[in-house]
């Protein structure tokens, strides 16, 4: 992959998980307009992420990484943001207690509208239609003008994630983001069990160390009046990545997101999605499955980050509570023989689906914290460093995984399960994984 890299030069390979517009000229002007409409962030804020995640491969942070497997142009609304705000949020502080590190906070949201899907086609009864891409591409009703891909959404994800990302901003810039006011952040719902009572002495010492800091310090912290909070999506659709891609001084950046990552089922080492992430400067990451050899590994590494640039790449893998115990051993060990410096985090979401007996898709808890401990002490064991966790989780009470502090059984997942893809953690159950790693790195 020597040649020269523009931001179209992707179109020359196969590109996976593509949708099939049937409308050139509607499609180009859509990309015309998105390619024409203002950055959602900028080069500054791209290049300081780059540099928290080089910190955290150091082991002198941790990265937390969690949203919705897809969000959906309906939960672009007040509430169902400051909640994942709100969640991440308080997970992080959880983090800092327990880890003594910065926590670098970054959403799977304002943009991850995309997905990739096992099959073109799906079938229900005679009808036949085209997948449900996210909303990004179609609608999740079963007509054919539903299932149409269409241009035009391409406009409103745009739209959707500007909309969010500038409530996030206002949010995290100061009042609700205050530390000195962690009231905003009581636990809801989540009452009276183990986790709330422990999460109230955390908040109470935090606000205790803040009044002692500032006493000596004869003055406000200015810095904890605000957080930092980063965006980030799969980069699936590269058309629309391409028309976001804007030259700045120091290179060309992805200005739709902070960080984007490749997934499992588009990281082929000839493939269009590595040709197009090879050539931005954004920290990117990479979903490393059961498939994947150390070879291969190694060979996408060195397309990905060939100046072996700290902060760069982040590799998440996703292997299961069970296959991670021989997949995750020599894969990092090759990429510590190799000398390449990556950010390893775990996804212990994608390893662990199951299909429950009533047919719904869930993950079990067990079987994710499970993995969450095996990444560490494999890491640990080989001599490298776990520094970051990807979880698809939410801010509300939804039941679409079993198990945790509720302790949700299969026939609790029809009360409330909304995704119409992956299961994701509730709030509850978030919280909880929060606490149980925060133990795991004191
Ligand atoms: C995802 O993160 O939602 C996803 C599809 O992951 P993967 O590429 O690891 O399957
Ligand atoms: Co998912």
């Amino acid at each position: 992959m020597n040649t020269t890299w523009t931001p179209e030069s992707w179109q020359k390979r196969p590109a996976q998980q593509q949708p099939k517009y049937d409308n050139p000229e509607e499609l180009a002007d859509a990309l015309k307009s998105l390619s024409q409409l203002p950055p959602l962030v900028t080069a500054w804020e791209v290049d300081r992420l780059r540099g928290q995640f080089a910190a955290a491969a150091e082991g002198n942070a941790f990265v937390l990484q969690g949203g919705d497997c897809s969000e959906s142009f309906d939960d672009c609304n007040s509430g169902t943001i400051l909640r994942k705000l709100k969640v991440l949020i308080q997970m992080s502080l959880v983090l800092i207690c327990g880890s003594k590190k910065r926590i670098v906070r970054v959403g799977r949201i304002a943009g991850q509208y995309a997905k990739p899907r096992s099959a073109d086609l799906e079938k229900r009864g005679d009808l036949e239609l085209p997948s449900y891409r996210g909303d990004i591409v179609n609608r999740s009703g079963f007509t054919p003008s539903d299932r149409r891909p269409d241009p035009q959404l391409l406009l409103r994800a745009y739209e959707y994630s500007a909309l969010t990302i500038n409530y996030i901003r206002a949010l995290s810039e100061g009042g609700f983001a205050d530390l000195h006011h962690p009231e905003n952040w009581d636990l809801e719902f989540v009452r009276n069990t183990p986790g709330s009572r422990r999460y109230q002495q955390l908040l109470a010492s935090l606000s205790d160390s803040i009044r002692f800091m500032e006493a000596v310090s004869a003055g406000e912290l200015a810095q904890l009046t605000r957080v930092d909070f980063f965006t980030s999506h799969e980069g699936l659709l590269l058309q629309f990545e391409q028309a976001l891609t804007r030259l700045e001084r120091r290179g060309w950046y992805n200005l739709g997101t902070h960080m984007a990552w490749i997934g499992d089922r588009t990281r082929s080492i000839d493939g269009a999605h590595l040709e197009y992430f090879r050539g931005i400067r954004n920290p990117i990451g990479l979903k490393v499955g059961n498939s994947m050899t150390p070879d291969e590994l190694i060979d996408v590494i060195r397309i990905l980050n060939p100046e072996n640039e700290p902060g760069r790449l982040t590799l998440i893998h996703r292997f299961g509570a069970e296959k991670i115990r021989t997949k995750l051993p020599v894969l990092a060990e090759a990429v510590l023989k190799s000398g390449h410096n990556v950010l390893w985090s775990c996804d212990p979401m994608h390893g662990n689906g199951q299909t429950a007996r009533n047919g719904i898709k869930t993950r079990s808890f067990d079987d994710i914290m499970s993995e969450i401990f095996m990444a560490f002490r494999i890491h640990k064991d080989v001599g490298s460093r776990l520094s970051g966790i990807h979880l698809e989780l939410t801010g509300e009470d939804v039941t679409e995984c079993i198990g945790g502090p509720g302790n949700l059984s299969e026939s609790d997942l029809t009360r409330d399960y909304r995704s119409q893809v992956d299961p994701r953690l509730n709030y509850e159950q978030a919280m909880e994984i929060a606490f149980l790693i925060a133990e795991q790195m004191k």
